[in-house]
């Protein structure tokens, strides 16, 4: 079987590169990613020798150029690729449009280019963003109404939207997962648990946006891997799964216990201007990817959290690296006068 994976030089699609060869010993890889600041080829520099894995530097938006490696024959792609960051989809929308919008359009294209010659599944990662914000109760199903609020979830949604389309009018077989917040080894340390564990480690204050008491339902990136290999390999054609960890916490209580656990003092917590269009609660029903394929969150909150400061207090160099240039310019505008 030969893998085309987008986006794999980012936090989850190295994850899933690394999970998926490991334990596929006859799958083969190819890794397309266009390399932008959330892009990094030493989450991957492991496999670069393996016979395997193959990295192509290239934008999912380039159609023909997509199309040309497909035809070399590929059974199935994995659509990562993305601008994935809310704060700066709020700051600067434009790449967000261009990637998750129309980079999602031309792939599609491509795939349709060589269909039914080539019957590609197309699994596309989406997120539980699209819903928009829950209450303090219920959680989102898939079959909750889509209500973006930010620019980034509104370009998820679009994209979801047009890969459906590609099912029901080109029967192209493409399947979607909409997943909540991951966490874990090799995260851009711009979301809150790398950004608030690497800030801790060097004394920095940790930006509370609000109240604080907006929740999030988090997942350990290798529970997401494995949702994915499990639909990828079985979830039914024209179908949205979604993906949760069963851990919602509110981020006053996630800061909290990154404090605790690296033993530094919670005055570091340092309450900042709010996020505009907030989404105050996230929570996933997952029960559909669990009667259908079986799965289920196993890692839970505190063992994941453990992992995830122990894997960046071993990988001091891979984070100290990301914060320079124009990681600092970034954090400036973000945070300095908030
Ligand atoms: P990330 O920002 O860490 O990585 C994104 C990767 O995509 C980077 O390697 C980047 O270089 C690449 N990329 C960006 N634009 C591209 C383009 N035009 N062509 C080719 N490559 C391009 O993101 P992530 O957190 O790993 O998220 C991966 C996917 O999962 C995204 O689609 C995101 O919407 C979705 N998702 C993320 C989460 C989460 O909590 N991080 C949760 C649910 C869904
Ligand atoms: O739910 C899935 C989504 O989770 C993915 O689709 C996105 O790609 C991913 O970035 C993530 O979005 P969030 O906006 O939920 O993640 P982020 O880590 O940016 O923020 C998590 C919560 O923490 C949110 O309520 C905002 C808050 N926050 C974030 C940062 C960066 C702070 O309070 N301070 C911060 O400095």
């Amino acid at each position: 079987m030969r893998l085309l994976v987008t986006g794999g030089c980012g936090f989850i699609g190295s994850n899933f590169i690394r999970y998926y060869l490991k334990n596929y010993p006859k799958v083969s890889i190819i890794n397309v990613d266009k390399l932008t600041y959330a892009g990094n080829l030493e989450n991957l520099s492991d496999l670069s020798h393996s016979p395997r894995y193959h990295f192509i530097r290239g934008d999912i938006a380039e159609a023909a150029r997509m199309e040309e490696l497909i035809r070399k024959g590929v059974d199935a792609i994995v659509n990562f690729a993305a601008e994935s960051h809310v704060d700066r989809s709020i700051e600067d929308p434009g790449a967000f449009m261009r990637t998750n919008i129309f980079g999602t359009f031309a792939l599609l294209e491509a795939v349709r280019k060589v269909f039914p010659g080539q019957k590609i599944r197309f699994l596309h990662i989406s997120t539980d963003e699209v819903y928009g914000s829950l209450g303090e109760t219920g959680a989102f199903t898939e079959e909750t109404s889509l209500a973006p609020n930010s620019p980034y979830s509104a370009s998820k949604t679009a994209a979801d939207m047009m890969v459906r389309a590609y099912y029901h009018t080109y029967g192209l077989p493409t399947v979607i997962t909409r997943c909540s917040n991951n966490y874990g080894p090799h995260q851009f340390p711009e979301k809150l648990i790398p950004l608030m564990v690497s800030n801790a480690m060097e004394d920095k204050e940790l930006p509370m946006y609000g109240d604080g008491m907006y929740i999030r339902d988090w997942i350990y990136v290798e529970d997401h891997c494995r949702a994915l290999d499990q639909v990828l390999r079985q979830g039914r054609e024209g179908e949205v799964y979604n993906i949760g960890g069963g851990s919602e916490r509110t981020n006053l209580y996630v800061a909290k216990s990154i404090l605790d656990r690296l033993g530094k003092p919670h005055s570091l917590i340092r309450f900042v201007a709010d996020r505009p269009g907030h989404d105050r609660r996230y929570a996933i029903d997952f029960s559909k990817i669990k009667r259908e394929l079986g799965w289920t969150p196993t890692v839970s909150f505190e063992q994941g959290i453990n992992q995830t400061i122990e894997w960046y207090q071993t990988h001091r160099e891979w984070w100290k690296k990301i914060k320079t240039g124009e990681y600092l310019d970034y954090y400036k505008r973000m945070y300095q006068d908030r």
